[in-house]
């Protein structure tokens, strides 16, 4: 059952949801060990694109995971009761962000599966090295969202709190590399 936003239920299970933390912080090193271990594949392609081609289907791929993130968001804050409507939301919105979160999981990983056989995880420039690290985080965001949802040990604010990760996770991806590449290589603050 998905946990509704509420109160904290105490600090009996403390240790154990520090323990299920464990979970999406063993996901991002597991996808930081495989990017730094693996040897890239500049060939690797994206639905059959490759190079210059597969870069431009990323950028525009990664926009439409943005689109979706920025949906989750909005689903989210009606939940939260953020946004006018009746309290409580209605069951269906819960079941479209729920919907939704799985086509973003789901379109995020050809994309990032992609940059890892192509280039595996690189910290050749800033900006470079913050789009990899944030794929890590991505990864780990989406194994925290599951493990929050599915467990009652956390606090209620824990919820938005991994929500928020992951959506900033999203949006900085987008910024490091999808709008730097549809922008003609440039975008304010990167080099
Ligand atoms: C495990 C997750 C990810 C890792 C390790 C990763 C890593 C990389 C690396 C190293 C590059 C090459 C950068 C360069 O040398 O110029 C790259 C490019 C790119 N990535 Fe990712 N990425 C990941 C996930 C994503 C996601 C989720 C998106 C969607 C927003 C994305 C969009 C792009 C795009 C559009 C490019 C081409 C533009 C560029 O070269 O920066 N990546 N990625």
């Amino acid at each position: 059952m998905e946990q509704q936003p509420g109160p904290s239920r105490g600090a009996a299970g403390t240790g154990r949801a520090a323990a299920l933390l464990l979970i999406p912080v063993a996901v991002g090193l597991g996808v930081w060990f495989v990017g730094r271990g693996l040897t890239p594949d500049p060939e690797s392609s994206l639905f059959g694109a490759r190079y210059d081609d597969a870069m431009e289907l990323k950028a525009r791929l990664g926009t439409a995971l943005l689109g979706l993130a920025l949906v989750q968001l909005l689903l989210a804050a009606r939940m939260y009761g953020l946004l006018p409507g009746s309290r409580p939301a209605p069951r269906a919105v819960s079941t479209v962000h729920r919907v939704t979160g799985l086509l973003a999981f789901l379109l995020s990983v050809p994309i990032a599966y992609q940059c890892l056989s192509a280039y595996g995880v690189e910290l050749t420039s800033p900006r470079v090295a913050i789009h990899s690290i944030t794929g890590c985080v991505l990864y780990g965001a989406f194994a925290a969202k599951v493990v929050v949802v599915r467990s009652h040990r956390f606090p209620g604010w824990t919820l938005p709190l991994v929500g928020g990760l992951l959506f900033c996770a999203i949006a900085l991806l987008w910024y490091t590399a999808a709008l730097w590449q549809l922008n003609g290589f440039r975008a304010p603050g990167l080099t």
